[in-house]
């Protein structure tokens, strides 16, 4: 007999399916179960489920609508079945597809017959949103508090290095001298944003689901309320089909996700570029660095890298789940199913990205030296010269560019840096130009004088790192 006319046949109960199978005379094809059953990748909402279970039991015990008795006796085997899963003792069954299955079935073993009544009033559809929406709420927490961890070691980093002198880019070119603290608190700033997103996308996915049952609601007298308030939901959500059939939370959070990896891949890619030899402005941990098998002077950024490149995958399954819901008829669709290898890869993923840079950052160490001259090339400083003519010569800044420009020019001809051009030369651009015009071409004092509120002195850095220290909690 092959394995699926074995399967064919019926269970000794007569039964192909002890949840669902009272309208079905043959087993599910090899095939249908590898393309249709969730449990390897749901039973991580085996607790989400059980505490909806829990909720919605008790609902219906206040409701009349099973007796107290029986409300005991499910509520003792949940229990049970809790133990077992905590104790890594709970049977996955493929047979029973889902998490939702798993635990009734297990139920039913535990304690009878009795266990068919949790599912008064409830599908599996309002279940499993009721369950995911649940499961978002702890994954945000979970990771707001990690993201808050990264920001603290990132915060000492930018205290240490208030004036860290280091050259700020643009177009990856050098611009203007910085402070490092200046460049850490910028994200130290993104990140700050990132938590605000969580907690913002966490109010809207914070509605209850449960009682919405398949699509339409229910006949049966339940207590919405009561359910939304027992799982800490701010209310129950308002429209049953939108309730089974939206995913928008998923798809929210998986893009609040995106955004921080995205975050963290850039800051990833300074640290990678900053390691090499061509620039050296920092060393990284040694443990967050790998060797090469051939080349044995190599130590290579492994971490930061894979740290810039896992971005993709999150938002690859950023992508998926809006595909995935794009055009589906109201109300729920399998496709749906898809929301969840998706959703927790993309949690995964962020998870390990933020705790690895929090332990890159935590042992990273700056190459002040090399900072700090690389911090005067590039005629660094020529917007100071710039600024210091239309300050003090009162010249219209326009003007003082085109200057500037000559001066920079003329450094550039003769292999001079900025303060080195000769007074005699500047002269001869405006006759009114004094020595004091020397002294702003330094980058100490060119960061120094750079206080504008959120700009890059040291007082200011130092100012803001207070800000964020109260703000963080030390
Ligand atoms: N495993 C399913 C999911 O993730 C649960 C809901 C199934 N509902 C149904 N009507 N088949 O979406």
């Amino acid at each position: 007999m092959t394995k699926n006319k074995e399967k064919e046949k019926k269970k000794d109960n007569g039964e192909v399916n002890s949840i669902w199978g009272g309208r079905f005379s043959s087993k599910s094809n090899d095939l249908m179960d590898a393309i249709n059953v969730s449990i390897d990748f749901d039973k991580r909402l085996a607790f989400e489920d059980l505490r909806g279970s829990i909720a919605h039991v008790k609902m219906l015990g206040k409701a009349d609508i099973i007796s107290q008795d029986e409300v005991e006796k499910i509520l003792g085997g949940l229990t049970e079945v809790e133990t077992e899963l905590l104790d890594g003792k709970f049977n996955f069954s493929r047979e029973l597809e889902d998490i939702h299955m798993n635990v009734e079935g297990r139920l039913r073993e535990i304690i009878g017959e009795t266990a068919g009544k949790i599912h008064t009033a409830r599908s599996r559809n309002d279940q499993v949103s009721t369950d995911l929406r649940l499961w978002v709420r702890g994954a945000s927490e979970n990771l707001q508090k990690e993201i808050i961890k990264l920001m603290k070691s990132i915060l000492g980093k930018a205290e240490e290095n208030a004036d860290t002198i280091m050259p700020g880019f643009t177009h990856l070119q050098v611009a203007q001298p910085i402070t490092m603290g200046h460049y850490f608190l910028s994200y130290i700033e993104m990140l700050g944003r990132d938590i605000d997103r969580f907690e913002d996308a966490q109010k809207r996915a914070n509605e209850c689901p449960l009682g919405s049952c398949a699509l339409a609601g229910t006949s049966f007298e339940i207590d919405r309320e009561f359910t939304a308030k027992e799982l800490g939901f701010s209310r129950p959500m308002r429209n049953s089909l939108d309730a089974v059939s939206d995913r928008d939370f998923v798809i929210e959070f998986i893009s609040c996700l995106s955004l921080t990896a995205t975050h963290l891949s850039r800051f990833a890619e300074d640290l990678t570029l900053w390691t090499s030899d061509q620039f050296d402005f920092v060393r990284l941990p040694e443990a967050f660095t790998s060797g090469s098998s051939i080349m044995p002077q190599k130590r290579n950024p492994d971490a930061a890298e894979l740290v810039r490149g896992k971005v993709g995958r999150v938002n690859g399954a950023l992508i998926s789940m809006l595909t995935v819901m794009k055009g589906l008829p109201l109300s729920y669709s399998k496709d749906m199913q898809e929301d969840k290898e998706q959703l927790f890869d993309a949690f995964d993923t962020v998870l390990l990205m933020i705790k690895v840079m929090t332990g890159i950052i935590s042992d990273i160490t700056p190459n002040k030296k090399n900072l700090l001259s690389a911090a005067s090339m590039g005629y660094s400083t020529a917007t100071d010269l710039a600024d210091w003519l239309t300050k003090e010569l009162n010249i219209p800044f326009r003007d003082s560019h085109k200057i500037t420009g000559r001066i920079v020019s003329y450094a550039e001809r003769n292999n001079l840096k900025l303060n080195e051009v000769p007074i005699e030369f500047m002269h001869k651009l405006d006759g009114s130009i004094t020595k004091d015009i020397y002294k702003v071409m330094e980058v100490k004092y060119s960061v120094g004088s750079r206080k504008s509120f959120g700009g890059t002195s040291p007082r200011e850095v130092l100012k803001r790192c207070a800000d964020w220290r109260i703000k963080l909690h030390g």
